[in-house]
């Protein structure tokens, strides 16, 4: 069967698709029917099934009889190491530090907080808390200690797991000070803390509350599967959303396991043994479902890169790591290709690679701009397939299904909808436009599995952030159209979330750490292009009367007060102080309109603004920086 023929199958017997992908995990009670719609808007799948992800990831390939095969390769070019751990390693591990755990008193549904670096550990801790059904939350590490505040308040954690550091190309961050940070300003506090310490920067730690993970793990009973419930979520991940207060985007089990087995071939086009790489990071969706989840629920070897696409130590690392494991399929955000076609235009460091055994390379997590595409369908020599989604539905909305049929690439277009989607272009009053023209993009329920049920105690808000714009969709946040072929084309977001080098942040959030700043009356933060991390934040502030301060030393606090209240991933370096903001005659501030101002843009002057002067006011306050035009 061709893409059509699929999508039509399931497009014409939803419930008989999704049991039939569902055959391919291995349930402790399987499912009685796929979709549970007794509480509509808020669709379940696979609800009354029994199962364990953990076993499916790990356990079944060992009794299967590939506990040898290599599950994980930790490739550090950050510390010179590379580490292979195979299926039965992985076993032991998470089974004992699941032990660890439900020795100390965490099981179902308990929520369990992980900031790790990028080792194979963190996909330990993850499976651990499956194999036992508790619930992770994996926060970044590149995030301060008020985020990862923000999260033990809302997750309120039984177990804190962490790495003693991480390690940046310029410097080694001890995590130990931003988890005290994080637990001054909590509220919730932890029974425990279990801390993997790395000899880069071992963490001093606190009796009566910190554990020694290596220590703990050798004396630990390893712990069975505990089979969960099929709508059991199998972990919180917090995403940026419009406010200061990020969303907890739940995942439940079932939904999760079927998608993301049906994906690795479907989309991925890789067999169970072969070497899949996802270079992200486990605090982000990608590396939920492609580090971690989808390829070993599949049985492949994925790789758990600690490195920089450019730095660690050159350009050509993406090269050798494919060369050197076999990798099959290769998954990253264009930014990290912007980043090496900068540093080697011609990709000359390519030549000392046999990358031959590559298929294809995969792109998300922002637009990926023509160039990038043609740059690295020139260098590498293989397929070049966009597609997009996002933290919320966990998988591809939009791609190209390779493993299916290859469809045309139409540069610029992640390809078409997924089967499970049904994918809408809507204008402000709900109704379609027509092939070719550009209107909000909806997703017509119920979602498919592996898609978010909900936030974590927050169903109202998951309500009224993405089901009530449009009676009967999922508002996906994005514009764009789809084309006389069905192609889709994603364009920009329409709210105030903003993608820097790949990462989701939210300018809500930052305008009100930069409010907080006791001479700022008032502020903006907008998204500027950039030709590396497709936008860079850029803020605006407007000063207290009366106040003489030198306005360079108020931007340096304003920027320090960023990275200290977020973090460095913000990449919140540019700010200027002006008189005024742009606003409507309503007093709603044109930020759109700053955005295209900063960047040089052509523009046609709103004509809603009260003041248009103030543009050119703007304009010259950010000439020093760099931006403005002219
Ligand atoms: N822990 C601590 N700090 C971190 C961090 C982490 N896990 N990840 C990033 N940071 C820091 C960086 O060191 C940098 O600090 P600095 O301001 O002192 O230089 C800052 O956060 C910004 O990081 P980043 O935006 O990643 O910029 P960069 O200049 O270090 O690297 C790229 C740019 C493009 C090479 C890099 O962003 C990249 O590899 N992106 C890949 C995209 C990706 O993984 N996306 C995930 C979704 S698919
Ligand atoms: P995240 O939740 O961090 O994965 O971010 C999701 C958002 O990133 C989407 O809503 C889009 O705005 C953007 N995005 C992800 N993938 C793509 C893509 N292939 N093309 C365009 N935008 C994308």
């Amino acid at each position: 069967m061709g893409y059509r023929e699929v999508y039509d199958t399931w497009t014409a017997d939803p419930e008989g698709f999704w049991m039939e992908a569902a055959r391919a995990i291995d349930w402790d009670r399987p499912p009685s029917r796929a979709l549970f719609d007794d509480n509509a808007p808020f669709y379940e799948w696979f609800a009354d099934a029994r199962v364990n992800t953990c076993h499916n990831a790990v356990d079944r390939h060992v009794a299967a009889g590939h506990g040898a095969r290599i599950a994980l390769i930790h490739d550090s070019p950050v510390t010179g190491t590379v580490r292979h751990i195979s299926y039965a390693e992985l076993q032991d591990q998470v089974a004992r530090l699941a032990g660890v755990l439900a020795a100390r008193g965490v099981g179902l549904g308990d929520r369990v907080v992980i900031y790790m670096p990028m080792v194979p550990e963190a996909v330990v801790a993850m499976l651990a808390c499956a194999r036992l059904g508790a619930i992770h939350s994996v926060v970044f590490g590149g995030f301060a200690s008020h985020e990862l505040a923000v999260r033990i308040d809302d997750a309120r954690p039984r177990a804190i797991i962490a790495g003693s550091c991480g390690i940046e190309p310029t410097r080694t961050i001890a995590y130990m000070p931003l988890i005290e940070g994080a637990l001054a300003e909590a509220t919730h506090q932890p029974d425990f803390c279990v801390i993997f310490q790395r000899d880069q920067c071992p963490a001093e730690l606190r009796a009566g509350r910190d554990i020694d993970w290596a220590e703990a793990v050798r004396s630990a009973e390893p712990a069975p599967c505990v089979p969960v419930d099929g709508n059991h979520p199998a972990y919180i991940l917090y995403t940026s959303g419009t406010t200061g207060q990020p969303k907890g985007v739940v995942r439940a089990t079932a939904g999760h396991l079927v998608a993301l087995g049906w994906t690795m071939k479907n989309i991925y086009n890789v067999d169970p043994g072969e070497v899949f790489w996802a270079a992200s990071d486990v605090g982000w969706v990608v590396g939920h479902s492609y580090i971690c989840y989808a390829p070993l629920i599949h049985g492949n070897t994925s790789v758990v890169f600690e490195g920089k696409p450019v730095g660690t130590p050159d350009a050509g690392t993406f090269w050798r790591v494919i060369a050197e494991h076999g990798v099959k399929s290769f998954f990253t955000a264009p930014t990290a290709f912007r980043a090496i076609k900068r540093e080697d235009p011609e990709g000359r460091l390519i030549e000392a690679h046999d990358i031959s055994g590559l298929r294809a390379l995969y792109l998300a997590g922002e637009r990926a701009d023509p160039d990038t595409i043609e740059w690295a369908q020139r260098v590498m020599k293989v397929p070049v397939y966009d597609h997009w989604w996002q933290t919320e539905t966990g998988w591809t909305i939009a791609g190209n299904p390779v493993g299916i049929e290859p469809l045309p690439v139409k540069i610029g277009s992640p390809t078409v909808p997924m089967p499970g989607y049904d994918v809408r272009i809507l204008d402000r009053d709900g109704a379609e436009v027509p092939p070719g023209t550009l209107g909000a993009i909806a997703i017509k329920l119920p979602l498919p599995p592996g898609t978010l049920p909900g936030l974590w105690n927050a169903n109202e808000r998951f309500r009224s952030a993405y089901l009530s714009r449009f009676a009967g969709f999922y508002e996906t946040g994005d514009a764009g159209m789809k084309d006389e072929d069905g192609y889709l084309w994603i364009m920009a977001r329409t709210d105030d979330v903003i993608n820097v080098a790949g990462h989701r942040l939210s300018t809500g959030a930052m305008e009100e750490v930069l409010a907080g700043h006791p001479d700022v009356a008032e502020c903006a933060v907008v998204g500027v292009a950039d030709a590396v991390k497709g936008q860079l934040p850029m803020g605006f502030l407007c000063l207290n009367k009366g106040c003489t301060r030198p306005h360079d030393e108020i931007v340096a606090e304003c920027v320090a007060r960023v990275r200290e209240r977020i973090g460095p991933v913000a990449a919140f370096k540019l700010a200027a102080v002006v008189e005024r903001l742009p606003k409507t005659r309503s007093g709603k501030i044109l930020r759109a309109t700053m955005a295209k101002v900063a960047e040089g843009a052509e523009m046609r002057v709103p004509a809603t603004i009260d003041d248009p002067a103030i543009l050119d006011e703007i304009r010259a306050a950010i000439r020093p920086l760099g931006y403005g035009g002219g």
